[in-house]
């Protein structure tokens, strides 16, 4: 997919590793549609920017909970923008929770933002978008048995797989892959101590970038011979 023209929206878009693809995204040339549920000035504030990249930028702000959450944001998506060639579930809950300490509620939330509404999303998007492609972030502990946070790893796990089966039943028309990021950025209102001192080794012993993931994303929608793939950024985390 040549991406000039082209019109994306990523959930979750205002901040940290959806702001960097946001800015890949328009500096190859597409619209976007920054999603944003409480970073409405941070999503202004890209906007502008976007916009004096030369691009089409648009806000929307939803909560991605609840059953019609999927079909109302790519309705308004498509209001202010026109059709959408590309969906970017980025959006995303993390919380600390083991099998011991979780909660019914805890377990609501991290599928609910994490699975039901990419799901949700990718379903809106496929009846509304004849042609497009669709990336997922996952995590890199989608290969591990990480139980420290056990509902959200279960979600993504899930999401990994429904990335493969989402890839198999809208083949031809619209291509479904993902991004596993390793440790990226803490938690928002942690410091860089954070990951060092939870990440954990990495074979290539150097932390990855928000700029990294989204070079992965691009790179996923460019290549109309992908689908299915799970791309991990994550120095090689993964393969411990
Ligand atoms: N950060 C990392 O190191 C890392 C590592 C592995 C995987 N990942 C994955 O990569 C993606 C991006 O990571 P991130 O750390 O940048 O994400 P994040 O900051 O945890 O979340 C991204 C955005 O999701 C939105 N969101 C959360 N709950 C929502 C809800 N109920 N409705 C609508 N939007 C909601 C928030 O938007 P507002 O701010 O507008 O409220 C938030 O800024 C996520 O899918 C994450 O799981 C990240």
């Amino acid at each position: 997919m040549n991406l000039n023209g082209k019109t994306a929206l990523v959930t979750g878009g205002a901040v940290r590793i959806g702001r960097a693809v946001c800015r890949t995204l328009a500096a190859a040339g597409a619209d976007v549609v920054i999603h944003y549920n409480r970073s409405a000035t941070p999503a202004e504030a890209l906007r502008h920017e976007l916009v004096a990249m030369g691009r089409r930028a648009f806000c929307i702000q939803a909560d991605l909970g609840g059953e019609d959450a999927g079909r109302r944001l790519v309705a308004a998506a498509r209001e202010v923008a026109g059709p959408l060639d590309v969906l970017i579930n980025n959006a995303a809950v993390f919380h600390q929770d083991s099998l011991l300490t979780l909660t019914a509620r805890a377990l609501r939330d991290e599928f609910e933002v994490n699975l039901f509404a990419p799901l949700l999303l990718m379903r809106a998007f496929a009846e509304a978008c004849g042609d497009g492609a669709i990336v997922n972030l996952l995590d890199r502990r989608i290969a591990s048995l990480d139980h420290s946070c056990l509902p959200y790893v279960l979600a993504k796990k899930a999401l990994a797989e429904a990335t493969q089966m989402a890839a198999l039943e809208l083949a031809p028309s619209i291509r479904v892959n993902a991004v596993a990021p390793g440790a990226i950025l803490p938690p928002p209102g942690e410091g860089a101590g954070h990951l060092k001192d939870r990440a954990g080794p990495v074979p290539l012993q150097r932390q990855c970038t928000p700029e990294q993931v989204a070079a992965a994303v691009i790179f996923l929608l460019q290549n109309d011979a992908l689908t299915g793939q799970i791309i991990f950024v994550d120095g090689g985390q993964h393969l411990l």
